[in-house]
Formats: structure tokens, C-alpha cells, sequence
């Protein structure tokens, strides 16, 4: 399946609308209008979720790319007309005919020629975290995963914004773990061009150990194996979804996850309390405010801590603080305190000097008035790496008020950079919000279904032959379906059905419905026919064109002459 490649400079320069301040200039396509303007090129805008909000504060990123936006005529900037790189292309998990499959590609970055059986796991671990036991487990039967391997002259990817001697030219502003650039975008669309159909969506896949990466075009990830597979899942949401975040603090929130009017919510069919309303009969929004929410970005020091202040109504009954940090790997290393007292902080398992998000949720409520929150880094060895990322406080309702149950699907308000609110389905059950959490949830779900059937046939093929029966010839006529429901190779717990009805010449053959193979007797079976085929799962509750379609096939030449 193809679908167009489009201009990666513009789904970078997404980031910087928001980075330079220049919203005047950038407003268009900063919003949820982001696709008019450049519709036509951007199939898959970039909305790069764990680091968009991130370049707020760097300007070297933001003035880069403007100077980029600024110097390049577009409709030049989409030809780039270069030989793609040398791609030794293996499967890694393949479903059927890419013809007929959704093709995600990991291109390598980074790794020098022996470093080959490296990129090759490094690949084969991320398409099976995504696909294997969850996130894209239950669509993996239209999914095919390569990797195309591309040697690099270096190791690794750059840092100070210089890309190394590799294919794509992956690198970092700074050393900082956020975002990671690549120099050389026509070569990733003249190597994913060169592939024609097998290739959906391309990967391109540093060899670099620790968090970063990008959305857009090109989903842009590192070999980091916490983050690795985090940063691939929630970006390649954006893109196959078209979904905006769900985080808060973004600027990004449309698509099916996101409510703006309480009267049009686009996951009505799933809501787990259709009674919960208020007094007027709107729909009831959990209760839940952002008291403090911030990107700071910023390189701990033992000299002083980085302290934020703020303050709370008092008016809620529970409250949750969430952080992230990278350069932090013991417990010794760092206190974190709210008003003076310890939050009891402990690093994740493994990380080392990688990423991690952290969550606290306290049954208690906030004070009203004021409160700090404190990141004293304790070891002064870790100066330069330690990194305080990103910090929220939530509060919440009581549990009648704010339903915490995962699983419970009704209005959440999520609260954008500027502290506007809209609605996402569940509190903490989907990727596109929490990058920890490995699955989307059902809202997400139906629309990846949705979307990925959009270009695909149910049909993968018609084979004709023939059969002697006794006397009689048959033409037989066999039909190779999509490997879902009843014909899954791997079954799944929920509930799939094919409903297969045939015609031939416009007149029904009832006797072959529901089945995937049809004998006729030879001399009756020319003709026209047309097998309609309808899917239904229960991960889908729209009504959606993309889960049925007609198959015409013609059979024109009798088993035995005439
Ligand atoms: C899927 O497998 C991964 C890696 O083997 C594991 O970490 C994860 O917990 C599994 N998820 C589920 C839902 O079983
Ligand atoms: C967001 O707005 C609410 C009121 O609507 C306010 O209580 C809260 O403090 C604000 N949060 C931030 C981080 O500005
Ligand atoms: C240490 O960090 C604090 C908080 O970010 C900052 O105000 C201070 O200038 C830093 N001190 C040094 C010596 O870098
Ligand atoms: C065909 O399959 C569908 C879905 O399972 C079912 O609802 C329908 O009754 C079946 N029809 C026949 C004639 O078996």
C-alpha cells in the first residue's frame, strides 16, 4: 500500500510554532487547522508528542528551523531528487502481500556495517512490542514490519546539532534528551519511494541508547530500550490516527480523542455511564483541575534547587504529581519534595541515565494556598546530565466526582499550554496520554482499525480452479481474506466475524454465504461475480464504510473448453 510521503520540513517546523513565539506567523497550521494549509502534503502531520511542547524553551531549535521555513520555496523543497542508500530490506513480521498490508519500515541510522545483527534485534524488539502482545496486537494481521538496513560511516548519532557520516543524518541539539533531528529527509523519502508499496509508514531508527525522537513524516526513534518502543507507539498514534495529545500541556488536541462542546462528543458509542449527567442533562465532566504544569528542561545543579510555586483552591479531595527526568539513575542522587516534605521518589528499575515519566498519586487533599514543589539534586557528579524534564500537579474530585477507574470511559478534561480545557475519553488508560501505558485505549482503537481499512481490501486474492466431481466439472472459486476473525492464525479473547454473501450476474448464491470457497457447476460459472464481504469486531461500534467492500471477479473460460 502506498501512502504519500509528504514534505518533512513542515512537520518540523510544527514544533517551532510554538518554540519562537511567532504565532502570528505560524498560526495557520499550529491548531487544529494544521492540515489546510499544507493538506496536501502533510497525510501525516507531525504533532510529535513527547517533545513537541519541549521546544518551547529552545531557541537554537526554534531559530534553526525558522531560518529553514523561511529560506525554502515548499513546492522545491518536495522534489528533492537523490539516489536512495544501499537497502539490504528483511522481513521482520509479515501478514500478507504488502499490496494489501499497511508496511511500517525501520530504516538504520547510525549503525556501522558490523553493527547489521545489531539494528536487525534492535527492530525486531520494537515491531514486537508494538504488535506482539499489545498496543497493535489485535490490527498486527494488517500490518507488515521490515527493516532496511542502510551501514553508516559512524556509530551512533550526532550531538550540538551536528549529524554524523549515516544515511539519514540523525542528531540532537545539545545532548539533551528530547528531540532527534535528521539532516538528510530527501534520502528518507527517496529510500521509502524506492521500496513503492512496502512502505507506509517509515521508521528511521538511531543507533543511540538513550530517550528521543519526533513525529511527521518520518517517525523518528532511538534504540533506547525503555523509550525506544514508548516514543514509536505514541508517534506513530499521531500518524496513523490522526489524533492530537491527550497529555496535557500540549497545544495539539483534535481527531477522535478529543471533545470541544459537551454536546459533540466523538465517543458517545463508548461512554460507560450514558446516566452520568448533571442536573441540566449535559453529559458530567469529571472533576479535575491543572494546578501547575511546566517544561522546564532544565540541568539540575547540587548548588541550589529548581523549585516551582502554586496554588490551590482548596476545593478538591485528591491530588497527583507527575514528573519526568533523565540523568538520574539512583535513589541518592535526588530529593524531591512538596512543601518541605519528601514525595519519596525512586527511580525507575534499569534506567541508568535514560528517561522516565513518574506519577504520584496522594488520597489526600491539597491545602488551599501555596505550595512548592522542589527538585534538590543531591550528587553534584550528576551535574550536566541530571535533567528535570517536564512537571504537573493535578487535582481531583472525589471519586464519585472524578471516576479513576481504568476502564471507565466518560469527559476528562485535559488543559492545554494555556490552561484551556477540552475532553479526552478515560483519565490514564491511553498511550497518546501517559507514554508508559503500552496500549490505546478503545476510542483509539476503533480508529486505528477504521483508519488502517481505509486502504485495504478485505480481499487478498480470488484463485480459480477447477474439480472433478464424479461426472461433473466445477469451477471452483476460492477467496483469500484479510486473517482476521475465524481465520486469525494467533486467536485473540474478543469476539471478530466475517459476514461473506455472493452474487453472480447481480443474483444471490445463498448457498455460499458466510463461506470463503464456492463450487459451480463448470458449465454455469462464466459470468460476472461480486463477493461482499463485511467485517465486525467489537473493538469497532461506528458504522464505518472501511469494514465492508465488494470483490468483482470474472470468470470467462470454462474448465472444459465448450
Ligand atoms: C508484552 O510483552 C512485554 C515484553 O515481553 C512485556 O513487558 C509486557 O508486560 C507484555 N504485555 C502484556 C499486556 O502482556
Ligand atoms: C488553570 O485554570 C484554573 C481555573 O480555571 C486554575 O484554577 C488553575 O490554577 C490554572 N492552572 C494553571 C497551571 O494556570
Ligand atoms: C542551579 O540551579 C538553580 C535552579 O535552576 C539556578 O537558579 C542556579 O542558577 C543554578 N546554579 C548554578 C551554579 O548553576
Ligand atoms: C453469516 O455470518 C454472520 C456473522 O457471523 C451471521 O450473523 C449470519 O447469520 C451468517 N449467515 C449464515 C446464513 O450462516
Amino acid at each position: 500500500m502506498i501512502i504519500p510521503l509528504s514534505l518533512v520540513l513542515l512537520a518540523a517546523d510544527l514544533f517551532i510554532s510554538r518554540a519562537c513565539g511567532c504565532h502570528d506567523l505560524y498560526e495557520p497550521y499550529a491548531q487544529d487547522s494544521l492540515h489546510q494549509p499544507f493538506g496536501r502534503f502533510m497525510k501525516n502531520p507531525s504533532h510529535d508528542a513527547v517533545f513537541e511542547n519541549i521546544a518551547d524553551t529552545d531557541q537554537s531549535i526554534a531559530q534553526h528551523r525558522l531560518s529553514l521555513e523561511t529560506t525554502k520555496d515548499v513546492d522545491a523543497a518536495l522534489e528533492p531528487e537523490v539516489p536512495p542508500p544501499p537497502l539490504d530490506v528483511v522481513p521482520l513480521i509479515i501478514s500478507g502481500p504488502s499490496t494489501n498490508r499497511v508496511d511500517f519500515v525501520f530504516f538504520s541510522d547510525g549503525y556501522l556495517p558490523e553493527e547489521r545483527a545489531k539494528f536487525l534485534s534492535d527492530a525486531l524488539r520494537l515491531a514486537e512490542d508494538v504488535s506482539k502482545n499489545q498496543t497493535f496486537n489485535t490490527v498486527q494481521p494488517l500490518l507488515n514490519f521490515w527493516a532496511a538496513f542502510s551501514p553508516s560511516r559512524e556509530s551512533g548519532i550526532g550531538v550540538g546539532g551536528l549529524p554524523k557520516d549515516t544515511p539519514f543524518g540523525l542528531f540532537r541539539y545539545g545532548t539533551e534528551l528530547r528531540g532527534v533531528y535528521y539532516a538528510h529527509p530527501e534520502v528518507g523519502k527517496a529510500a521509502c519511494d524506492s521500496l513503492g508499496t512496502q512502505c507506509d509508514y517509515p521508521i528511521l531508527l538511531g543507533n543511540d541508547p538513550l530517550y528521543g525522537g519526533l513525529g511527521g513524516d518520518f517517525t523518528v526513534i532511538t534504540a533506547s530500550t525503555l523509550n525506544g518502543a514508548l516514543v514509536l507507539r505514541h508517534e506513530l498514534g499521531h500518524s496513523i490516527l490522526e489524533v492530537g495529545e491527550e497529555y496535557d500541556g500540549g497545544f495539539g488536541y483534535y481527531g477522535a480523542n478529543a471533545a470541544h462542546d459537551l454536546k459533540i462528543i466523538p465517543w458517545r458509542q463508548w461512554l460507560s455511564d450514558a446516566t452520568r449527567v448533571d442536573t441540566s442533562g449535559a453529559p458530567r465532566v469529571e472533576r479535575s483541575v491543572m494546578a501547575m504544569q511546566a517544561y522546564p528542561w532544565t540541568l539540575l545543579n547540587a548548588t541550589d534547587p529548581w523549585s516551582i510555586k502554586f496554588e490551590s483552591s482548596g476545593t478538591y479531595s485528591r491530588y497527583s504529581v507527575q514528573f519526568s527526568l533523565s540523568g538520574i539513575p539512583n535513589k541518592k542522587d535526588l530529593r524531591v519534595t512538596l512543601d518541605g516534605d519528601e514525595l519519596g521518589w525512586l527511580p525507575r528499575e534499569k534506567i541508568g541515565m535514560d528517561r522516565w515519566f513518574y506519577n504520584f498519586h496522594s488520597p489526600k487533599k491539597l491545602a488551599a494556598g501555596k505550595h512548592v514543589l522542589s527538585f534538590n539534586l543531591l550528587n553534584g557528579k550528576k551535574e550536566g546530565a541530571a535533567q528535570l524534564c517536564s512537571t504537573e500537579v493535578l487535582e481531583y474530585g472525589t471519586e464519585d466526582e472524578f471516576i479513576s477507574t481504568p476502564g471507565f470511559y466518560s469527559l476528562y478534561p485535559t488543559f492545554s499550554d494555556l490552561n484551556q480545557t477540552s475532553y479526552r475519553p478515560t483519565n490514564e488508560d491511553c498511550l497518546m496520554r501517559s507514554v508508559t501505558v503500552p496500549n490505546l485505549c478503545k476510542v483509539c482503537l476503533e480508529t486505528l482499525w477504521i483508519n488502517l481499512l481505509k486502504d485495504l481490501d478485505f480481499v487478498d486474492n480470488i484463485k480459480e480452479s477447477c474439480k472433478q466431481n464424479h461426472a461433473s466439472t466445477l469451477k471452483v472459486l476460492e477467496l483469500d481474506l484479510l486473517p482476521v476473525a475465524d481465520l486469525r492464525k494467533i486467536p485473540i479473547a474478543h469476539k471478530e466475524t466475517y459476514t461473506i454473501t455472493w452474487e453472480k450476474d447481480g443474483r444471490p448464491l445463498s448457498q455460499f454465504t458466510n463461506k470463503t470457497r464456492a463450487e459451480i457447476e463448470d458449465d454455469q460459472s462464466l459470468g460476472e461475480y461480486t463477493i461482499h464481504v463485511k467485517f465486525s469486531t467489537e473493538e469497532v461500534r461506528l458504522e464505518s464504510p472501511s469494514l465492508q467492500g465488494d470483490w468483482h471477479h470474472k470468470v470467462t473460460a470454462l474448465c472444459q473448453g465448450s
